[in-house]
């Protein structure tokens, strides 16, 4: 729970930042604050910094877009409250991240063993599916302009976890989804909700064993460091949604959020083309390192653990909708 204390100097922080980023005079320079949770130098960092550059562009510098990595204003569910209170304006939180604001929808985005394919996801994030659940975001007073990819997930540990029983007592590290819980209640693990910037020392320390995530995000965080384990699983999808304070958003002049608009259509293109070769570079840096075992699922593995966690779909249909879930099955084909 945010403490009181904490309340106040987010509030107070809030109220100068809005009347400071609030349109008055034409040419009142408008500060963006994009704060995020991973290291500049993977998809979301890039995505971040190709934005600060053609929104400063576009806009002749009236705008000017300050970018904080790796949790260094806010972590993981701080910033979704320091967005609602205005003392940030943009964050591109993971799809996974949403639940604690009561739009859990974007879970369905956490379904294992969901997308075969970037292809099958593209045909949601931008889909009429895709664009349903951003704009259910309007009643929280966030605005949703793009989905920005990162990439399928990996499982490590400091134990072999090839089969499903390998998990069997793990201390996993998942993000705050139920969908999460449930795929590593499947797999018998025990699933602990973390702040991303506490994972490397939880592992360090053994307060957990364990965690999934994109290469890339492992590579950075130097995760592989602490992980004598990987198994390329693919077995789950983390990407992004960028959001807005909707009355930041709404009240900039028209011209100035047009030009930002077309600066996060082209920083959104950019991120997404580059995701999938930033994570098999990571890939091929952990494998590189030499300090984690990786391991490649076979195809037999693979239905081993689609067994094991195909059964949280329905398990858990009712928390995502289960209409949602039904025509995304349609979307993607799967019967
Ligand atoms: C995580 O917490 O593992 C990820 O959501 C971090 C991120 O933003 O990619």
């Amino acid at each position: 729970m945010i403490n009181r204390r904490y309340f106040t100097k987010l509030a107070c922080a809030g109220a100068l930042l809005m009347a400071a980023a609030l349109p008055g005079s034409a040419q009142e320079t408008i500060t963006i604050k994009f704060s995020h949770v991973v290291a500049p130098d993977t998809p979301k960092g890039k995505g971040a910094l190709k934005f600060k550059e053609l929104a400063e562009q576009y806009t002749d510098g009236r705008v000017v877009v300050e970018v904080y990595p790796n949790s260094q204003l806010y972590k993981d569910k701080e910033e979704l409250e320091a967005l609602q209170l205005g003392a940030v304006q943009m964050l591109a939180p993971s799809l996974a991240k949403f639940g604690p604001l009561g739009a859990q929808q974007f879970e369905l985005f956490d379904l294992p063993m969901l997308f075969r394919n970037r292809d099958d996801l593209r045909k949601i994030t931008e889909g009429e599916l895709g664009a349903t659940m951003l704009s259910a975001l309007e009643e929280k007073g966030i605005k949703g302009l793009a989905y920005w990819d990162n990439g399928f997930k990996i499982m490590t540990a400091n134990s072999p976890v090839i089969v499903p029983d390998d998990f069997l007592g793990l201390k996993m590290r998942i993000q705050s989804s139920k969908i999460l819980e449930a795929q590593m209640n499947a797999l018998g693990a025990v699933p602990q909700v973390m702040a991303f910037s506490e994972v490397y020392q939880a592992l360090q320390t053994g307060v957990v064993d364990g965690t999934e995530n994109t290469p890339s995000n492992t590579f950075t965080q130097n995760v592989h460091e602490v992980q004598s384990h990987a198994t390329v699983s693919n077995h789950g999808y983390i990407g992004y949604a960028v959001i807005v304070n909707k009355e930041f958003w709404d009240g900039l002049p028209e011209d100035v959020r047009g030009q930002l608009e077309q600066a996060m259509t082209e920083a959104s293109e950019f991120a997404n083309s580059i995701a999938e070769e930033e994570n098999k570079a990571a890939m091929e840096g952990i494998r590189n390192a030499g300090t984690t075992e990786v391991h490649d699922q076979t195809e037999e593995e693979r239905a081993e653990w689609f067994e094991v966690l195909r059964p949280v779909h329905e398990e858990m249909a009712d928390r995502i909708g289960p209409d949602l879930v039904q025509q995304a099955y349609e979307v993607l084909g799967i019967e």
